[in-house]
């Protein structure tokens, strides 16, 4: 028997991934580019008991470590997770988990990225597995949440479109300390959002703006790939805000419509053409939500969440940074 400890963090995607060629196997239908952050993160104890083979169990602790209840849809998130990483190692064994996220439950932020990135890292190392960034970026990616794919791997990251099981793993574009960037994030809304990002993807498609997109998308990567390597952040912030608005166009006009922002998310995207008018580098993305992730030099980080935070219907907003991934503790969740 052994137990590992590990937390992985978010990401911010710049080139979102929204649609999939195949949704159980989880290939996208576009390559997709995002920022590792480092203070939004899981943190995910694993036992393993080899040949034990009742069933696994699950524990969710509140960002104060406290116990606190599970959705039926989050523990059989984690239970096809756990399923799927023994089918691909054939494993025979029992996992236990405890996870815990330190940000807000309340302040509505996706987990899951985190959450399966760090439960991958934890799973792989209790079941003595040995895995390089590859495999765990495989093996986040079977959790079913895509962008968990990302997070095992820190800086600037792709995720190429899903060609076949093989090549469906993030790969590094800059380490985190090639370019000091911070995700600002306007929280406007706290409950979780209504539709899924699984729906999103299925219904992608349907959007007649769908097929535009994906046309786009190979000019647009490269401009994302040049704009980090060149460090030129008036190119990345034009493409990663067309992104959001592309997301959410498409989103929009699936079938049915799906309608993630709020009113405040618009305030806050004017605010951000403010701030740029007063001539700070802020460009503004969304995930599928209403909440608005500010990009910006780290320098600025501290003014643009000041601006942020007088911003009509801001309840909340937190300050990130571009990190290194994932982190081993010593210390087992209790
Ligand atoms: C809009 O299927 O990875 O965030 O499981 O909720 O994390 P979760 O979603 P996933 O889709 C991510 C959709 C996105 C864009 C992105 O992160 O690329």
């Amino acid at each position: 028997m052994k137990t590992a400890t590990a937390s992985a963090p978010s990401n911010i995607a710049f080139i979102k991934y929204w649609g999939a060629i195949d949704l159980d196997q989880v290939r996208p239908a576009n390559a997709s580019i995002s920022m590792t952050l480092s203070e939004c993160r899981s943190l995910t104890t694993v036992t393993f008991e080899p040949e034990v083979t009742s069933a696994d169990e699950i524990a969710l602790r509140d960002e104060s470590g406290r116990p606190t209840t599970l959705s039926d849809a989050f523990r059989r998130g984690i239970e096809r997770h756990l399923a799927r990483i023994r089918e691909r190692h054939q494993l025979v064994g029992r996992f236990s988990v405890i996870t815990q996220n330190n940000f807000p439950a309340q302040a509505g932020l996706a987990s899951s990225a985190s959450g399966f990135a760090a439960l991958a890292v934890a799973a792989s190392s209790a079941a003595n597995l040995e895995v390089d960034d590859i495999e765990l970026s495989h093996l986040a990616r079977i959790s079913g949440s895509g962008s968990a794919s990302r997070s095992v791997l820190g800086g600037f990251v792709e995720w190429p479109a899903g060609e076949d099981d093989a090549s469906g793993y993030a790969k590094v574009l800059a380490p985190a300390e090639h370019w000091p960037l911070s995700d600002v994030i306007a929280i406007v809304e706290t409950a979780g959002k209504e539709v899924s990002s699984r729906d999103g993807h299925r219904r992608a498609p349907s959007s007649p703006h769908f097929a535009t997109r994906q046309a786009l998308l190979p000019d647009r990567l490269d401009r994302v790939r040049a704009a980090i390597q060149e460090r030129n952040l008036d190119d990345l912030g034009s493409v990663l805000e067309l992104e959001a608005i592309e997301l959410h166009l498409i989103a929009m006009s699936s079938q049915p419509a799906i309608f993630y922002w709020k009113p405040a998310t618009l305030e806050v995207l004017a605010a951000v053409r403010r701030l740029r008018r007063e001539g700070l580098s802020a460009w503004a993305t969304m995930d599928a939500g209403a909440n608005v992730h500010v990009i910006c030099p780290s320098a600025q980080e501290a003014k643009v969440a000041e601006a942020l935070a007088q911003v009509p219907g801001v309840l909340q907003v937190l300050r990130d940074r571009v990190g290194n991934g994932p982190q081993w503790h010593t210390d087992a969740l209790p």
